[in-house]
């Protein structure tokens, strides 16, 4: 049995050695991930061996005055409270909450796999519809669970980082850091935030958040795995589904759309009513109406895919990086600004040296020809390095390391920007020779 260490005090999170044991019982075994909200940790169990339980140690480094100290203990501790009393299979369980040296810890049933992010940054995108409308049915489920609760629960931050899928193809929601209870005629819930890209607008400040803002969240998801489009390119405009991927039929795309509006009002009243209009329009309805009562029978893709033919294999060659898109990129991205430069500087230098190697070859280097050659040659000698230097900075920025695109542009802007150099060099050395022959 291991020794009981003494959890580090202090405002540090994700700090804890392994075999440290918590509250007598929970046993340290590795951390599983750490960001904003904390850090989450796997733990044996000293009481029920044959357990692991995810521990989550919530950060309190925003936390300051000792009053404020109390009112987020207090918080911590009704909305552990209220995740205890959900019981729903795409949740993980949670069993108990407790504070110890100054820091709170949530303990919550291990969920096995991987996160979906994980899962697509090894698979790629865009994924199969017929998985897509799988994990939609059971998130659409869960969320729908949340939503009707007395006080109804948002998540707010559904992206893939918050979605773990086990080795059975089960979904299930993690991470309520910045799931609160939503207090029905609140003017602004302070609390918002979540993911650029996923979260709604209203969800900047402008509004009140409801059941809508993660009906935005999961149409953007539903758009990103059927299209691959990477949402965080640009937040709240999303291009229709149907124009970044031909697999797409408009129906959906338009269900998608109709998700995805910025305006809530235009949104679907409720997840039940988004899922019954998201498998109409897959079962190959013309065209969609918002089911606004239950009971209707829905052709599911497990029974009924949209289409086989359309469905593509799961490790097809044309499936590309997480966040990888189909769309052209920005024409502002560095990545093609970096492209059209070099694509232009070589070109130029291309012409500036047949221009001096004709005139080379005529043995008059001197000649009017080959002086337009050296003036041509000035402007790629400044801009195919300028072209280069913006493709190397483009390619070690995130954002293009993200997406195929980008890398095929910038690596694109590097060549020809070493191309216009060398083909300037050629231009010397002709120039080079001529002036030896003359003396
Ligand atoms: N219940 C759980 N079971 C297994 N792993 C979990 C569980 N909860 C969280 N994790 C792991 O911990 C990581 C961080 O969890 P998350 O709750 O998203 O915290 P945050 O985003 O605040 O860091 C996740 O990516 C996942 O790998
Ligand atoms: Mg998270």
């Amino acid at each position: 049995m291991p020794t009981a260490i003494a959890a580090p005090a202090g405002p540090i999170t994700g700090a804890i050695p392994r075999q440290t044991v918590l509250q007598d019982r929970y046993v340290i075994a590795e951390k599983l991930g750490q960001g904003g909200m904390g850090a989450v940790y796997r733990a044996s169990d000293r009481r029920l061996s044959t357990i692991n339980w995810a521990i989550k140690e919530m950060s309190q480094s925003a936390i300051t005055g000792p009053l404020e100290r109390q009112q987020a203990r207090e918080a911590f501790r009704h909305e552990a409270e209220m995740l205890a009393a959900l019981n729903h299979p795409n949740l993980p369980r949670v069993t108990d909450h407790f504070e110890q040296d100054g820091k709170a810890y949530l303990v919550m049933e291990y969920v096995p796999g991987e996160t979906l992010h994980t899962f697509l940054v090894r698979e790629g995108l865009p994924q199969p519809q017929q998985r897509v409308f799988e994990w939609f049915r059971q998130l659409a489920e869960v969320l729908e669970y949340l939503h009707s609760q007395d006080s109804p629960i948002i998540f707010r931050d559904l992206k893939p980082a918050n979605i773990m899928l086990t080795p059975h193809g089960q979904v299930k929601l993690i991470d309520f850091g910045i799931a609160r209870l939503f207090k029905p005629g609140q003017a602004k819930d302070t609390q918002a935030f979540g993911t650029v890209g996923y979260s709604a607008p209203e969800q900047y400040g402008r509004g009140q958040t409801d059941a809508r803002s993660d009906i935005y969240s999961l149409g953007v998801l539903l758009h990103q795995l059927l299209t691959g489009y990477d949402p965080t390119l640009t937040p709240f405009r999303l291009p229709p589904a149907s124009q970044v991927s031909p697999n797409v039929p408009r129906p959906l795309s338009d269900v998608i759309a109709a998700a995805t509006d910025s305006d809530p009002g235009r949104r679907f009243i409720s997840m039940r009513a988004f899922r019954d209009a998201l498998f109409n329009a897959a079962a190959g309805a013309q065209s969609f109406v918002p089911a606004q009562s239950g009971g209707a029978v829905y052709a599911r893709p497990n029974s009924q895919p949209y289409n086989p033919s359309l469905v593509q294999p799961y490790d097809h060659p044309g499936s590309q990086p997480f966040g990888a898109s189909d769309m052209p990129q920005n024409p502002l991205s560095l990545a093609n600004i970096s492209r059209w430069v070099g694509i232009a500087s070589v070109a130029i230098m291309a012409l500036a040296t047949l221009m001096v190697g004709g005139a080379a070859a005529a043995g008059d280097t001197g000649s009017t020809l080959a002086g337009f050659g050296y003036v041509l040659a000035f402007l790629p000698l400044v801009s195919g390095p300028v072209g280069l230097v913006i493709g190397i900075v483009a390619l070690v920025s995130s954002k293009t390391a993200q997406t195929l695109n980008g890398k095929r542009s910038a690596t694109i802007g590097i060549a020809t920007g070493i191309a216009t150099l060398l083909l300037c060099c050629a231009i010397g050395v002709m120039a080079g020779s001529f002036n030896n022959v003359e003396r």
